[in-house]
C-alpha cells in the first residue's frame, strides 16, 4: 500500500510535458490486433492501465515488447481466438477486446470489464451496435459476455447517447465488416479520431471522425504501420486547474491546445491568463479568481473526467458556484473525502452547489476513483497543512510520473510505499 503526502502552499512554477492520451492508447492498443502485421505505436503513457492491457493481449498470444519506455510494438499473427476467462486488471477500457475480436475473428468472449465506480455505465450501445452488424450477443451466468457472426455486414447505426466506448467499439467491430457502416450521432472525442487515424494508417477506409457521423467502408485487409497517440488532453487539464488552484504559472508542454479549448475558455472566465503557443499553454494566475457554473458535456463540452479537478479549484476560493454532472450519473463520489478537507458542498442528485470559502485544510483523505484522486493531490496542493491521499492505486492507472511531475513545479509532495 502506498500514499501521497503533500505539503500544502506552493505557487506551482515551470514546465511539465505530457505524456499519451490515456484513453486513446486504451483503444489504439486493441486496435493493433485487427491487423496480422507488427504494428508500432509511439507516445504510450506510462501507467498501469497501458501494463494491464499489455497482460491482456500477451494472454491472448500476442508479442508485445516495450521499444522503450513510451514505444509498444505489437505483434498479434500468432493469436488464435480471444476467449478470455478474466480480465487482469479492472479497466473499462478492456470492452474494446469486443470489437477488435469481433473484426478479427468474427467471435470473442470475455468478462465484463470493471473501471471507475462512477454510475451504471451500460453497454447497451454496444451491442445494439454489434447486432445491426450481424453479431449474436449471449450473456452468459458467470457474468461473460460471447460475441459471435457469421459475417459481419455494415449497418446504420444511430446512438442513442454518443457514447465514446460505443462509437469505438463499432468503428472497430466494422473495419472488416462487408459495405459500409455508418454511425450516426457518433461521439466526436479527440481519441475517437486517433482511434480512426490509427486504423486508416493500417488502411481502414473510416470518414467522418470527430463529426457526428461516422463512416467505415469495409477493407479486406489491414497492413502494419506506426503511429503516434495524442498528447492526453485531461492530464493536461488536471495541471492546468492545478496551476489555477494553486495561483502558480507553469508551461503546459506537448500538447494539442485546441483540445484543451473547453478547459481554457472556463479558466479565462475566471480570471486566470492563458497564453497559446504552437503545442504549449502558458497558465498564469494574474488576479483573484472569480467562481464559475459548469455542466459536463460530450466534447467539446467541458470534459466529466475534469469535473473532480474543478470542484477542487471551486472548492478553494470565495464564493458560490454549481457543477451539473450530465454524464455519469453518481460522479460525485469524492465530495465526502473533499468535506475533510472543509470543502461546503452540498449535492443533489446531478447537481452540486459549492460554496467556497477561500481555503481548504490537509487531512487524511481516500482516492475513491482515477480522476477523484487526481482532485484530491491538487486539494492537498492547495490546503493549508499537511494531506495524505491513500488509495493512490486508482491515480496510477492513469497518470504517468504524478508526483515526478508535481515535483518538478515546485510542490512539496511524496510517495510513502507501506
Ligand atoms: C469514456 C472514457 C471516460 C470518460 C467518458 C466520457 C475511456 C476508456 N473512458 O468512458 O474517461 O469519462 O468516456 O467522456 O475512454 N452509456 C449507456 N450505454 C452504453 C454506453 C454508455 O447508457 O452502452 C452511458 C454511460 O452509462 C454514461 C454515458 O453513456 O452515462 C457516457 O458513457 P461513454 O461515453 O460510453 O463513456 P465510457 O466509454 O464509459
Amino acid at each position: 500500500m502506498s500514499n501521497f503526502l503533500i505539503e500544502g502552499g506552493v505557487k506551482l512554477r515551470g514546465k511539465v510535458n505530457i505524456g499519451g492520451f490515456k484513453n486513446a492508447a486504451l483503444a489504439i492498443i486493441p486496435a493493433a490486433i485487427l491487423c496480422k502485421e507488427k504494428c508500432i505505436i509511439e507516445n504510450v503513457p506510462a501507467i498501469e492501465d497501458v501494463n494491464a492491457y499489455k497482460e491482456i493481449l500477451t494472454n491472448v498470444g500476442a508479442k508485445v515488447v516495450m521499444l522503450d519506455e513510451t514505444t509498444m510494438e505489437i505483434d498479434s499473427s500468432e493469436i488464435k481466438e480471444i476467449n478470455i476467462k478474466q480480465f487482469s486488471k479492472n479497466i473499462r477500457a478492456s470492452y474494446y477486446m469486443w470489437g477488435a475480436g469481433l473484426g478479427r475473428f468474427n467471435k470473442v468472449t470475455t468478462p465484463f470489464p470493471g473501471g471507475c465506480n462512477i454510475g451504471a455505465r451500460k453497454f447497451d450501445y454496444h451491442i445494439k451496435g454489434f447486432e445491426a452488424l450481424g453479431a449474436r450477443v449471449e450473456v452468459l451466468e458467470d457474468q461473460t459476455i460471447s460475441l459471435c457472426a457469421d459475417k459481419l455486414i455494415g449497418n446504420r447505426i444511430y446512438l442513442d447517447f454518443a457514447s465514446v466506448g460505443a462509437t469505438i467499439n463499432i468503428m472497430l467491430a466494422a473495419v472488416y465488416a462487408e459495405g459500409r457502416t455508418t454511425i450516426e450521432n457518433a461521439a466526436k472525442e479527440p481519441h475517437i479520431v486517433d482511434t480512426a487515424n490509427f486504423l486508416n494508417a493500417m488502411g481502414a477506409d473510416i470518414k467522418g471522425a470527430g463529426t457526428d457521423v461516422i463512416r467505415i467502408n469495409g477493407v479486406s485487409k489491414l497492413n502494419g504501420c506506426t503511429y503516434s497517440v495524442i498528447p492526453d488532453q485531461i492530464e493536461a487539464g488536471t495541471y492546468m486547474l492545478a496551476a489555477a488552484a494553486t495561483k502558480g504559472d507553469i508551461i503546459i508542454d506537448g500538447i494539442i491546445p485546441k483540445h484543451l479549448e473547453p478547459i481554457t475558455a472556463k479558466l479565462q472566465e475566471m480570471g486566470m491568463r492563458i497564453e497559446e503557443y504552437g503545442d504549449s499553454l502558458r497558465v498564469f494566475y494574474e488576479k483573484e479568481l472569480e467562481p464559475v457554473n459548469i455542466k459536463t458535456l460530450p466534447y467539446p463540452g467541458f470534459p466529466t473526467d475534469l469535473q473532480q479537478p474543478m470542484a477542487v479549484l471551486l472548492s478553494s476560493l470565495t464564493g458560490d458556484s454549481i457543477i451539473e454532472e450530465s454524464i455519469f450519473e453518481s460522479r460525485f463520489n469524492y465530495v465526502d473525502e473533499l468535506r475533510k478537507m472543509g470543502a461546503d458542498i452540498e449535492v443533489n442528485d446531478r447537481i452540486a452547489k459549492i460554496r467556497g470559502k477561500g481555503f481548504l485544510n490537509g487531512a487524511s483523505v481516500n482516492a475513491p476513483d482515477l480522476r477523484a484522486g487526481a482532485a484530491l493531490i491538487i486539494a492537498g496542493l492547495v490546503a493549508k497543512g499537511t494531506t495524505e491521499v491513500n488509495e493512490i492505486h486508482h491515480i496510477d492507472r492513469g497518470y504517468e510520473n504524478i508526483e515526478n511531475k508535481f515535483m518538478n513545479l515546485g510542490a512539496r509532495i511524496k510517495r510513502v510505499v507501506e
